[in-house]
Parts: C-alpha cells; sequence; structure tokens
C-alpha cells in the first residue's frame, strides 16, 4: 500500500489565472506557499464553492506545481454547477482548499510507462516532470486517451518522455482507446502509473496482470466529504482492512493511488 502523507490544511487560496484550453476545459493557477511545498504528484485538493448550498468539495488533481511562484495548476472539465462555478473564478478572487489529499504516486527507478485518459491526464504532469527532472528516469513512455483532437496537455507531457495517443473519434493517432496503443508496445520493466475513467483503470489492471508488471492505478470515485467519514468513495480490496474489517478502502484517505493487485475495479 502506498503510504498517505498527513500534512493537508484548509486554507483560502489566491487565483493567479485561469483560462479555458479546450472546449469546457479550464487551466486554473492558484497560490498556496504550504501546499506548493508539500505536494506529491497524484494528489488532489478538495475544493469548496462560494455559494453555499453545495456544500461538499470537489475533487480535483494537482496537475502541476511551480514553486518559484508558489503555484498550483488545475485542469478541470466544466461537468455540473460545482466546476460551473469554479469556471467563472477571476484572478485576484480568493477559494476555499482543503489539500494535499491523498497518498500520490511512488516514485521508482524503473522506465515508466505512464497512462492516462481524460480527466485523468492532468496529475500525470507533475508526476512526469518529477520522475525526469529529479533523475528518477529518463525512460518514459507516455500513452494518453483523448476522445477527439482537443489534446490537452500533450506538448507539455512531450517534454519529459515519448508520447503516443489514442482518440475515440480517430481524428489523431490511434483510433480507439489507450489499449490499441498499448498492445504494440514492447515493454522492459516498466512501471505503469495511471490514472483515467473506470473503464480504462481496469483494461490496465487486467494488461498489468497479464504481463506481470507492475502498476500504479489513481481512481478518480465519486467522493462526498473528501476526508475518509461518509464511506461515498470505497473501492473494493483484495485485503480486509484493518479499520473497518471489510474488503473496503476509502479512495479519499487510502488512495486514490493504489497498486494495481491491491483492488477491484467494478462496474
Ligand atoms: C481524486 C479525484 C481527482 C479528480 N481530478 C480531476 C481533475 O483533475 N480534473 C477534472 O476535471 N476532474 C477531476 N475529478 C472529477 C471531479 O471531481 C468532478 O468532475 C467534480 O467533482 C464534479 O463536480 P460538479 O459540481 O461540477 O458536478 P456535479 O455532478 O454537480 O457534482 C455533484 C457531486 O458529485 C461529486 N462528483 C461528481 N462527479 C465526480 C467525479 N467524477 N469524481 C468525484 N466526485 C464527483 C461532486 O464532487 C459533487 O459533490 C477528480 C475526481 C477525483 C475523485
Ligand atoms: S468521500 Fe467521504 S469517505 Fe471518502
Amino acid at each position: 500500500m502506498i503510504e498517505n502523507s498527513k500534512n493537508k490544511s484548509m486554507e483560502y487560496a489566491t487565483v493567479l489565472k485561469i483560462e479555458e484550453i479546450a472546449p469546457s476545459m479550464m487551466d486554473l493557477w492558484i497560490q498556496s506557499k504550504s501546499i506548493a511545498e508539500s505536494t506529491k504528484p497524484g494528489q488532489f485538493l478538495s475544493i469548496y464553492c462560494k455559494d453555499e448550498s453545495r456544500l461538499l468539495p470537489r475533487p480535483i488533481s494537482i496537475c502541476e506545481i511551480n514553486q518559484t511562484i508558489d503555484g498550483i495548476r488545475l485542469i478541470f472539465r466544466v461537468v455540473g454547477k460545482g466546476t460551473m462555478e469554479f469556471s467563472n473564478l477571476s484572478a485576484g478572487d480568493s477559494i476555499k482548499v482543503l489539500g494535499p489529499i491523498g497518498n500520490g504516486f511512488s516514485l521508482e527507478s524503473k522506465p515508466a510507462l505512464i497512462i492516462g485518459g481524460g480527466v485523468g491526464i492532468p496529475p500525470l504532469l507533475e508526476l512526469s516532470k518529477r520522475l525526469k527532472e529529479k533523475n528518477i528516469t529518463n525512460e518514459i513512455r507516455i500513452v494518453l486517451g483523448y476522445r477527439d483532437n482537443d489534446l490537452f496537455l500533450k506538448e507539455e507531457l512531450e517534454k519529459y518522455g515519448e508520447v503516443f495517443v489514442a482518440t475515440e473519434d480517430g481524428s489523431v493517432g490511434e483510433k480507439g482507446t489507450v489499449m490499441n496503443v498499448l498492445e504494440n508496445m514492447m515493454l522492459n520493466n516498466d512501471l505503469i502509473y495511471s490514472c483515467g475513467p473506470k473503464p480504462m483503470l481496469r483494461a490496465v489492471k487486467n494488461f498489468a496482470k497479464e504481463r506481470n508488471i507492475k502498476a500504479q492505478i489513481s481512481m478518480e470515485e465519486k467522493m462526498a466529504c473528501g476526508i475518509g467519514a461518509c464511506l461515498a468513495c470505497v473501492c473494493k480490496t483484495k485485503e480486509i482492512d484493518e479499520h473497518s474489517n471489510v474488503h473496503n478502502k476509502r479512495v479519499c484517505v487510502d488512495g486514490p493511488v493504489f497498486y494495481a493487485d491491491e483492488i477491484e475495479i467494478d462496474d
């Protein structure tokens, strides 16, 4: 199991910059010294709405850190009322956040095969950057799955590794999913890091099992409280959880990153 760090704080962060980088995809930079200093790739923030009718925070992955400006980058798709509210923020606004939350990826000096789909791609940017800039490994291959030709973050990820693309509509790269790319890849003692929609993660887990390779999978399970209290985010595990005595783990506090062989990925 990947250990959770316990350094999160609740605070008001200042919005530095916000822009739309693809239809309904927002690129938001906020400023917080404590979060910028303590974040691991794969951790996330719980972001609170100003509208008090929306009490529950929205979990958004930390996409990138810029320690020079204490900046934290979040990339999110506008899907409902919370993300719509965040998309209307402006530079200078303040926003209530709790974080960094979760365990994050465990970085290992092995060839990295990084696999992301849709809104699972953002946390893979800081992961790729750290693997490369801290010289953890120079062998980085990144497989990205998109719906269409709005290839957000692709060019930035190309700075850190060789990027392969699959699109559902076939407009760029391989037509289909990341699995269509993976089927033709040679693996050499790689470690998989992955984040994306559940069907993709299930396919990645099976792929890793068949080839007997280690995979770290970041689950984007539906959440409510974000602090381990409500059990809205449990996923099934092979082992019995020592706190609850059942085959469950809470993605918000025990994850979001798990070794693929620790968890069951249901429908
Ligand atoms: C660990 C983690 C990291 C995430 N990182 C990103 C990211 O980097 N970029 C991004 O675009 N999206 C990300 N998501 C998904 C994002 O949290 C949801 O899209 C967002 O909460 C939707 O809120 P809403 O109010 O706009 O939508 P609504 O559908 O109105 O939300 C209603 C409620 O359901 C919860 N909810 C709805 N969809 C999800 C979901 N997929 N996951 C968790 N809770 C959900 C909301 O938090 C809220 O409490 C992440 C989810 C998790 C669990
Ligand atoms: S969201 Fe409440 S326990 Fe995880």
